[in-house]
């Protein structure tokens, strides 16, 4: 008889148990997704009027990220990590709302985060999951020789990347990508594809993403331009969309001209002043006034918030003299 008692006793906590656990796996743990070095809210609420609110990152070896009791923060057994980048809204925690604001969001901060509330009653936990992302801002594209490269910095979490062609039959498949991770565990990638001397009569495009969001670059197929006077045009990739920033540059690395939007001017930079004549619409250079010195590659970037577009154009001074031909 008594046995039998305790084995319905046994029965009703595990019953008990399997509820908790059932109840606990149903709600669930709140996913929040935040931006790499901008502010994050963890949502918290609770019933009565709280006395002691402890915040904690469990995932992380329950790291103490806020206190507060005694109606004050509680700062002391904060983690060195948190210092100075979390706050709760004061003047609404007798309201219910333990929420806990957290600045300048590092990878490092993703997890899981315990919110343990305890009013006069009882006590309270719940569950954050939170995730954090840095998203593919730009693509960069260029070719030196035959070699394109595509690369972005600072992504989270891991990007993939892949090429694509404007004639589909022609493959990528030369190509070698490389990941590094930064020290705030951030994602830099970069690939190269070898093209062949015969094979850049197309365009490449390189596409970056990551589960949230995607980026895309393409560079056109070159041109050759020769000036026989001391000016000449050079034209930018064709774009359909109205592009939102436009750069020229010289050689990879000079600047030459920028203008955002649908601004009508433009910036020129030192050394391009007595040069630039005149930025088109669509964004085609007149150059004036070249030399030799000006030949080399120049290099039209158009971008929007989906996709970057790239033009190399090769530049040389048709010979005067009609003499040699280099
Ligand atoms: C707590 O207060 C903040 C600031 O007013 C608000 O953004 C947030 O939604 C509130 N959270 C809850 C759970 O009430
Ligand atoms: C890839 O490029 C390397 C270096 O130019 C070359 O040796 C190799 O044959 C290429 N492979 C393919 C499959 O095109
Ligand atoms: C990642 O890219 C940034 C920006 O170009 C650079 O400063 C940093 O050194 C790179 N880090 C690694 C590990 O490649
Ligand atoms: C595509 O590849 C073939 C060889 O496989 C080559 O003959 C052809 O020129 C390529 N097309 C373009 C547009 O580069
Ligand atoms: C620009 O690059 C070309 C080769 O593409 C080179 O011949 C020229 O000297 C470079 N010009 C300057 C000013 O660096």
């Amino acid at each position: 008889m008594k046995h039998s008692r305790i084995m319905a006793g046994i029965k009703c906590v595990v019953f008990l148990l399997v509820l908790t656990f059932q109840w606990t796996f149903i709600r669930g743990d709140t996913e929040v997704s935040c931006i790499f070095m901008e502010r994050c809210l963890l949502p918290c609420s609770y019933d009565g009027t709280a006395v002691v609110i402890h915040w904690h990152q469990v995932s992380a070896g329950d790291l103490n990220v806020h206190s507060f009791y005694n109606n004050q923060d509680q700062l002391k057994l904060q983690s060195e990590r948190f210092r100075g980048r979390t706050s709760l809204f004061n003047d609404q925690i007798s309201a219910g709302n333990a929420s806990l604001q957290l600045t300048k969001v590092e990878v490092r901060d993703e997890g899981k985060y315990k919110c343990y509330t305890s009013t006069d009653g009882e006590s309270q936990k719940s569950f954050i999951n939170l995730k954090i992302r840095a998203p593919v801002r730009k693509v960069n594209i260029q070719q030196v020789g035959n070699i394109i490269t595509c690369s972005s910095e600072g992504i989270y979490p891991e990007p993939e990347l892949a090429w694509s062609t404007s004639s589909s039959s022609n493959s990528t498949s030369n190509t070698t990508t490389t990941v590094r991770q930064t020290e705030r565990l951030l994602y830099n990638i970069s690939s190269s594809l070898i093209v062949s001397d015969s094979g850049t009569d197309q365009d490449y495009s390189c596409t970056i993403s990551t589960h949230r969001n995607r980026k895309r670059a393409t560079l056109f197929k070159p041109a050759s331009v020769c000036w026989s006077n001391t000016e000449t045009t050079i034209l930018c990739p064709p774009s359909d969309t109205s592009f939102s920033y436009l750069i020229w540059r010289f050689n990879h690395s000079q600047s030459i001209v920028t203008r955002s939007g649908a601004d009508i001017s433009y910036t020129v930079y030192a050394g391009w002043e007595q040069h630039v004549k005149h930025v088109s619409e669509s964004g085609s250079l007149t150059l004036r006034d070249l030399t030799a010195d000006h030949e080399g590659i120049y290099t039209c970037e158009l971008s929007d918030a989906e996709e970057t577009k790239v033009s190399e154009n090769e530049i040389r001074m048709m010979p005067t003299d009609g003499g040699e031909v280099p």
